[in-house]
Parts: structure tokens; C-alpha cells; sequence
């Protein structure tokens, strides 16, 4: 499979083989395909274009560059004519022109000097006017990238229509006049920092073999009044002399959002985070964790996806009208007449002014551009409607970050370039760092490799092993460790509480997996456990609600069962539990009403959030109140029956600090096993004793 994918991918740009096909079959239609080359009628263009398989010099931009090369040749020849005749006459003659022996008219140099001078002072102040309209980008040769489409991962629905985009851009005219379509003539890559945007279009510029013009949206701005907009006009400008050059040309703006902000207006869109992976902070009062900060809106999982929240807030920002209204022509002027053409028109038209209707010349129609532009943005919510309009950008492609099947491709694939221990190459170990890397991107993952890399050197050693990459893990999503001096009560009250959280969930929730369980203290975390869903979810269960918030409950109900006492420590896990338990009441219908709060507009609820809403209805809140309060006495009970479990995790705990992944579940295991054979011991003596007594 993997042969098929790159064998075609090095004759044209292919994300996948054409479906229903053998390794043979394929490079046999490779071969086909090559002995079509450029005759390829414009049929099979298009329907290669379609299946994702057409080859770069054959398409209408290869002919058009064909066309130009050639063109250019004749120019050149032409050019070198008159030269040479005027050469060759003088050699005929016998007077053939020795340049060696050419010089150079004297000139005074106190007439030189001040000459040049003024030439230098024209020179400087021409140049920078026109600096400062120049358009800022960078142009690629597809040799100059070192990123193929083979190097994008884990976003394939994506890189499909991507190169669908690149066929469709290869075989424009043959679409446009076969079928009449309008090729695309935009394409939006939105999505979160990291998630590949940039990467992709690098790939891009290599397969499409056009010139790629790359332009960062800041460098459009400048502090002089109208040169914004005057560089757009010089980006566009190259853009279209590049097609014309070569047939076609891609122009890729990197966050757009900067000059291309919505006038009048801003609408936002905040996404709530989407990682299903929760981390139990415990701190003081102070210290609420930021997990549960950013999960407030539409905490925990599934029901998140549909918590958008819209905030619409009038703000305009001077010039910003301007410079999206050039975009917006811009992106219309693909089809602009060159200056020679407009001479052209020109002349055409005063000609006309003299000859009769029926001798009247044609004015020339301008030939339309191939120019492909991309944009990227973290803020496709913010940009103008009207550039999203079909036209314009009229393709969204959203990059997400990946699943888990996709990120197990990104961990072979950054993996294979990291230097690592064997153990990390077991199939097991890399889906459970696919697991438990949910909401990372691409990028993410890139990251935590080279930070296990950096945990390794500091061991001295020269590879990274899962430990390694289980604390660059935890420092990244919670923090640095940072040793600080408890006291014996409070190492113990820690240790407690974390061990309450980790043997609830260990119960209650088998679903889910445990990662990470420490007293040490990190940001405003004195203790916590993580851990997560085992497999990516969208959607969560009463079952599985009820389950979270028990698992918040466990530290506390911990520390009353051992302690008689609370402290301020499960400040956090209250929170974290309030907003569970208000996703069920008033968004989830999963207690005794189906009302849902999040529907409220316009009074003085809608104001806040979910929970605020909830809470401030004296019913929503008695529900939640019931909830919490009936599963903290169910993990109390809990507890309880499972004190053993808890003392075993905290010995655990104050003697190791830190216990990760494996390490939980195996103190946890191993009491279990002593717990039922000390069980056995009391029965079988007992019965012993019993029948000694009635003996
Ligand atoms: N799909 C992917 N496959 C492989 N590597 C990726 C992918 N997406 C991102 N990366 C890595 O992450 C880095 C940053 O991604 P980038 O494209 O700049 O993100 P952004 O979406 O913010 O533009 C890239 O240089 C690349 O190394
Ligand atoms: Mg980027």
C-alpha cells in the first residue's frame, strides 16, 4: 500500500492510488499516463483530475509553460538579431569590430561628481516610494522545499482535497471549457496554531511545480498612509505575472487575520478546549487550576463540541475598511488586462474612432490568470464575510487536530527521526501514547519527543525512553516540578487526598485510564492525578458524568475518612465537580428536567455561563447541590469499604513522590491481592477456630 502511495506520488500529486487497484495495475496506468504526456487529451485530463492522478508536466499549466518558453526563446532570438546582423555587416565589410579596443569617452570629474551625486540622491528617494509599495513575499521553487505530501500526516480528508485543488488548478482550462466550471480560485486552511497549515502548503509548493509566493499577512503593513493597500496590489501583481510566466502561479498569505479582519464588526468565536483528558489539581484556595478554567463554558468532552460561544462586539479599527476592501478586489483580478494589453485596447479603440462599423478591429480579450490563492488562519470566524463568499475563498478546509488512529501515524513518524529506546518501538507502547496524547496536535507531538529528548540528556543518556516522554508529558500540560518542603501532616494530608481521587477512579471508572499520580507540587497543583479517557470520545454517559464527578469527590471524602477533618485542597476538584454536575442539569437533560439553560437569551441569566445560569435558578441549583452531595457520600461509602486501597497508593505516594501510569495500577492491584488473601486467612483460621471449638 505504502509502495503504491509513494510510486505515484513522484510522478504527479497523488495522496492516494486511484481505488480498485494492484501494484501493477498502477504503475502500469503510470506508464499509460507518461506515454500520454502532453498530448493528453483533455478528457482524460479531467478525469485524472478527479481520481487524483495527474502528472505535472501534463496538464494546461504545463502547456501554457511550454507555450511561454517558447515565446521567450523567439524574443531572445529577435532580440540577438540585430546585434549580430549589425556585427556580421561590419566583418563582411572588413571592418569587424574589435571590442578590446573600445573606450570610454573622458569626462571632468569635478562635472562627474556632483552628476553622480544627484543621480544617487534621485536614486534613494525613487527607490524608497517605491520600497515601500513593493510587495513583501518570498517566492519558492518547488526544489528549494524539503516537505513533500508524503511528510503531512494524520490529516487526510484534508491533503485529498488538497490535491483535488491541485488538479483541478493543473487541468483549469479543460475544466472550465469541457465542463464550464469555475476552477477554485481560493482556499482556506483554518485551524488551531500547529495543526499543519503551514506544513501542508509547503508540501503544496513542491508537488504543484509552479512558483509559490509565500507572504506573511504582517508584512503587508506599513506605517505609511496607503501602502497597505499598494503592497496587496504589487503581491497580486507579481502573483499574476508569475501564471502568466509559468502557466500558473500559488500565493499563500499566513494569517490572513492580520489585514483581513471583518469591517464594521468582529465576531468571535471562542472553541472550548476539546481535550477529554482531565487532571485533578489540588491547591489552596487561591489556586484553581487553568484545565478547569478553559473547560467552563462546556466542560468535559462531547457536549463541548457544540459549545460555540458567539460574542458579537462592535469594533472598528481604522484603515483595516481599506485594506480588506483591496483584498476583496484583488481577489477578482485574476482576469486584469497586463499594461501591453491595455496599450493594445488602447490603440484599438482610437483605430476604431476612424473606421466604419462594419471595419471596426476587436478589442483583445484579456486571457485569465491561473492563480491559486491560499490563506491560513487560527481565526476563520473573524475574517470578512464578504472574502468568504464563493469567488473568493470560497473553499474552507479545517485542520483538526488529529485522531488517535492519526496520531499514532505521527508518533511513527517522528519517532522514526528521534533517537529512542527499544521499548518505545512496541506497538503497545506507541498506542498508548496515541491514547493519552488526545487534543495534542501535530505539532504538540513533535514537541513532547524533543523534550523527552531533553529528559534523556539530562540522564545522561543518548535516547529517549517512555519515561522520558512521561515527563516532558506532565510538565508540559500541568507544569514544572518544583520541590518545596512539606510537612510531615501535610505530605501525609497530600498523599491522602491524591490516593482518594486515583482508588475512586480506579473503581468507578475503568474506562478510564490513570497517567499520572504525585504530591509534588507543579504551578498551583500541591498534588494531582491525571488521567484520561482510554479511547477518544464524543460523547459521555450519566454513567460516566456521575463517574467524574465521584473521582473529584474521592480527595475529600479521603481526607474526612482518615483525617476527621478538610482542608482547602479540593478547592479545585469542587469546582471541577459544580461544573459537571451543571452540564448535566441544564444542558444535558440527565437529571429530573429537560430544560436547557444554555437556550436562555436575553435575560439577565444570559449574561454568564452554563454554570452561572444553572446556579443562579434557585431549582437548577438544588439539583446540582443533590448530585454533588449524593456522590460524595456514594465515594465516602466507597472509600470506605476500600480503606486498604488508600493506605496502600498513600504509603506509596510519600515514600516515591511520583507514581506513573503502570506504577498506580500496580500498588493498587497488589492490595487488592493482599486485601483478599488477608480476607481468606480470617475466614479459613476462623472456620478453623470454629471447628477446634466444636470439636
Ligand atoms: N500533519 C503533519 N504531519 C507532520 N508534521 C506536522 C504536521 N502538522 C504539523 N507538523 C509539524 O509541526 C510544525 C508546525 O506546523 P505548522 O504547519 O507551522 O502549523 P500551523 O498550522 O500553525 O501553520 C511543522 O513544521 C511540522 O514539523
Ligand atoms: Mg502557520
Amino acid at each position: 500500500m505504502r509502495h503504491r502511495v509513494s510510486s505515484s506520488l513522484t510522478m504527479g500529486i497523488t495522496a492516494r492510488p486511484p481505488p480498485g487497484g494492484t501494484c501493477t495495475q498502477s504503475s502500469e496506468r503510470r506508464v499509460a499516463a507518461m506515454a500520454r504526456g502532453k498530448q493528453q487529451g483533455s478528457a482524460d485530463m479531467l478525469s485524472d483530475a478527479g481520481t487524483g492522478r495527474l502528472t505535472m508536466g501534463g496538464g494546461d499549466v504545463g502547456a501554457a509553460r511550454e507555450r511561454s518558453r517558447r515565446r521567450r526563446l523567439w524574443t531572445l532570438f529577435l532580440l540577438l538579431l540585430l546585434p549580430a546582423a549589425y556585427l556580421w555587416g561590419r566583418l563582411i565589410s572588413g571592418d569587424p569590430l574589435d571590442i578590446f579596443d573600445l573606450s570610454l569617452p573622458s569626462i571632468d570629474p569635478m562635472l562627474l561628481i556632483p552628476a553622480l551625486f544627484f543621480l544617487a540622491l534621485i536614486a534613494v528617494l525613487v527607490g524608497s516610494t517605491i520600497g515601500a509599495g513593493r510587495s513583501p513575499h518570498v517566492t519558492y521553487r518547488p526544489e528549494q522545499i524539503d516537505v513533500t505530501l508524503d511528510d503531512v500526516k494524520a490529516i487526510d480528508p484534508v491533503k485529498d482535497d488538497v490535491v483535488r485543488s491541485l488538479n483541478l488548478f493543473l487541468a483549469h482550462k479543460a475544466f472550465s471549457s469541457e465542463m464550464g466550471g469555475t476552477p477554485r480560485r481560493g482556499l482556506l486552511f483554518e485551524g488551531a496554531p500547529g495543526t499543519g497549515k503551514t506544513h501542508l502548503a509547503k508540501a503544496m509548493a513542491r508537488e504543484a511545480g509552479v512558483p509559490f509566493l509565500f507572504v506573511s499577512a504582517t508584512s503587508f503593513q506599513s506605517m505609511y498612509y496607503g501602502a497597505t493597500a499598494r503592497k496587496i496590489r504589487s503581491y497580486f501583481k507579481a502573483l499574476r505575472k508569475a501564471a502568466r510566466q509559468e502557466g500558473g502561479a500559488i500565493g499563500f498569505i499566513e494569517e490572513i487575520d492580520a489585514i483581513a479582519m471583518a469591517r464594521g464588526g468582529l465576531s468571535m468565536t471562542a472553541h472550548p478546549t476539546t481535550s477529554s483528558s482531565s487532571v485533578m489539581c489540588c491547591g489552596g484556595l487561591e489556586g484553581l487550576p487553568t484545565q478547569y478554567a478553559a473547560a467552563a463554558p462546556g466542560i468535559v468532552g462531547g457536549a463541548q463540541s457544540g459549545g460555540l460561544v458567539r460574542n458579537l462586539a462592535g469594533m472598528t479599527s481604522e484603515g483595516v475598511g481599506g485594506v480588506v476592501n483591496e483584498l476583496l478586489v484583488q481577489m477578482q483580478s485574476f482576469d486584469d488586462p497586463t499594461g501591453f494589453q491595455k496599450l493594445h485596447t488602447w490603440f484599438v479603440d482610437k483605430l476604431n474612432l476612424y473606421l466604419p462599423a462594419h471595419r471596426q478591429l476587436s478589442r483583445p480579450v484579456p486571457p485569465s490568470t491561473n492563480v491559486l490563492v491560499i490563506a491560513a488562519t487560527n481565526r476563520a470566524d473573524n475574517l470578512d464575510p464578504a472574502l468568504l463568499r464563493p469567488g473568493r475563498f470560497d473553499r474552507r478546509l479545517t485542520f483538526e487536530p488529529p485522531t488517535k488512529a492519526g496520531r499514532r501515524e505521527l508518533i511513527d513518524f517522528f519517532l522514526a527521526k528521534k533517537a529512542h529506546h527499544q521499548e518505545l518501538d512496541a506497538e503497545e507502547q506507541r498506542d498508548s501514547l496515541a491514547s493519552v496524547t488526545q487534543g495534542y496536535t501535530p505539532v504538540m507531538i513533535e514537541h513532547l519527543f524533543d523534550e523527552g529528548l531533553v529528559n534523556a540528556l539530562r540522564r545522561g543518556d543518548q535516547a529517549m525512553n517512555r519515561q522520558d516522554v512521561e515527563r516532558a508529558r506532565l510538565v508540559e500540560e500541568v507544569g514544572l516540578g518544583q520541590p518545596v518542603a512539606y510537612t510531615e501532616h501535610e505530605k501525609e494530608l497530600i498523599a491522602t487526598h491524591e490516593a482518594g481521587h486515583a482508588v475512586t477512579a480506579w473503581l468507578v471508572a475503568p474506562q478510564r485510564r490513570l497517567e499520572v499520580l504525585t504530591i509534588i507540587k507543579r504551578r498551583d497543583a500541591l498534588g494531582l492525578l491525571a488521567h484520561g479517557d482510554a479511547e477518544d470520545v464524543f460523547t459521555r454517559s450519566r454513567e460516566e458524568m456521575t463517574g467524574l464527578i465521584r473521582i473529584a469527590m474521592g480527595g475529600q471524602s479521603a481526607e474526612e475518612l482518615f483525617f476527621s477533618d478538610i482542608s482547602t485542597g479540593p478547592s479545585g476538584d469542587l469546582l471541577y465537580a459544580t461544573n459537571v454536575a451543571a452540564q448535566m442539569v441544564g444542558a444535558a437533560g440527565m437529571t429530573d428536567t429537560l430544560i436547557s439553560y444554555a437556550a436562555v437569551q436575553g435575560s439577565a441569566l444570559s449574561d454568564t455561563n452554563l454554570v452561572g445560569r444553572v446556579l443562579s435558578d434557585k431549582d437548577g441549583r438544588e439539583r446540582v447541590e443533590r448530585i454533588l452531595q449524593e456522590q460524595k457520600s456514594h465515594t465516602r461509602a466507597l472509600l470506605h469499604e476500600n480503606r486498604h486501597l488508600v493506605e496502600a497508593l498513600r504509603d506509596a505516594l510519600t515514600e516515591r513522590h511520583e507514581l506513573i501510569g503502570r506504577e498506580i495500577t500496580d500498588v493498587l492491584e497488589e492490595a487488592q491481592k493482599r486485601h483478599r488473601e488477608l480476607l481468606v486467612d480470617v475466614r479459613t483460621s476462623a472456620a478453623e477456630g470454629a471447628t477446634t471449638l466444636g470439636g
